[in-house]
């Protein structure tokens, strides 16, 4: 009798611990900032994908936002200074209006737009069993861009930039690719 009740109590005391567990499951992911990336990704058989990035102007992006010229266009749309103006940040930066427990102790705003802006931030899916395995590295978060690159980058390059140019595809695209090599 004693030992059914024993059972009973241990499975109301299990379902209470497993539902916190598989509830925390659905918490965002943190931001690692890429330098942890890059760890891993700097490599010439990986595709040296942190050099790439770093040289390319999305890196640059917050800094840019420092400049006297970046101040003018926030102040003609009513804003102060632009880097910290929510409204030229969102396209410039990643991870500035997040929880502070979510971003890693290596993750720089500065970093302007880095590897988890595009590929969603990394907490997740980071340790190398995990990126080893595409598919489970995508149920912990990462994005990989296949058919819908265009239509992604579009979602910053676009007239709501204050100095949008027409966005041509390929040309950008050729400047910032950063695959990996074959064989
Ligand atoms: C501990 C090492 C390590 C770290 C840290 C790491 N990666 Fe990876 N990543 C790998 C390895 C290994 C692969 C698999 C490469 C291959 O296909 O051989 C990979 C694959 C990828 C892919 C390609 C997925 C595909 O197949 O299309 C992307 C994108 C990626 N990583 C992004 C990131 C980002 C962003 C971060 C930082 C949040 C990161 N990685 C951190 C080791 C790492
Ligand atoms: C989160 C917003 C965001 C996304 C997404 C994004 N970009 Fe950018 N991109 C920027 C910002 C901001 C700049 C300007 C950086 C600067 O000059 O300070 C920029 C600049 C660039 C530049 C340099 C511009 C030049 O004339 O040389 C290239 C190239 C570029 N992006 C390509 C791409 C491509 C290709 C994609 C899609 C795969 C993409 N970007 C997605 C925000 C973004
Ligand atoms: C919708 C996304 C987006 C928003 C919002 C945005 N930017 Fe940008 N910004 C970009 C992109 C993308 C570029 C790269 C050039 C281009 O194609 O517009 C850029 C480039 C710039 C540049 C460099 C342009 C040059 O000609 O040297 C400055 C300066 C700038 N942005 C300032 C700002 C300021 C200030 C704000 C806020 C008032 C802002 N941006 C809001 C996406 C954005
Ligand atoms: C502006 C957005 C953007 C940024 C910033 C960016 N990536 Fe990517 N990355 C992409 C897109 C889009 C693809 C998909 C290319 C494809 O497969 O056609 C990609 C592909 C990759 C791949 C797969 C390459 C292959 O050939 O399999 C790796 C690995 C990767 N990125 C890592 C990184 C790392 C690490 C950083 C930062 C150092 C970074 N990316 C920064 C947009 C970005």
């Amino acid at each position: 009798m004693l030992h059914k009740k024993a059972v009973f109590f241990f499975f109301i005391l299990a379902a209470f611990l497993v539902l916190p567990i598989s509830s925390s499951q659905a918490q965002p992911y943190g931001y690692e900032g890429a330098q942890v990336c890059g760890m891993c990704h700097k490599t010439e058989k990986q595709g040296q994908q942190l050099k790439i990035w770093a040289e390319s102007k999305h890196a640059q992006a917050y800094k840019t936002l420092l400049t006297a010229k970046a101040d003018d266009i926030a102040k003609k749309k009513g804003g102060k200074k632009a880097a910290e103006t929510p409204e030229c940040l969102k396209c410039h930066v990643s991870g500035y209006n997040v929880d502070k427990a979510l971003v890693g102790a290596k993750f720089k705003v500065e970093d302007g737009v880095q590897c988890e802006t595009c590929h969603g931030p990394g907490s997740g899916y980071k340790a190398m069993n995990v990126m080893k395995n595409k598919e489970e590295a995508i149920k912990k978060g990462l994005i990989v861009h296949k058919e819908d690159k265009e239509k992604f980058c579009k979602t910053c390059h676009n007239p709501e930039s204050p100095s949008y140019k027409d966005f041509k595809f390929d040309e950008m695209w050729k400047k910032i690719v950063h695959a990996k090599p074959k064989g």
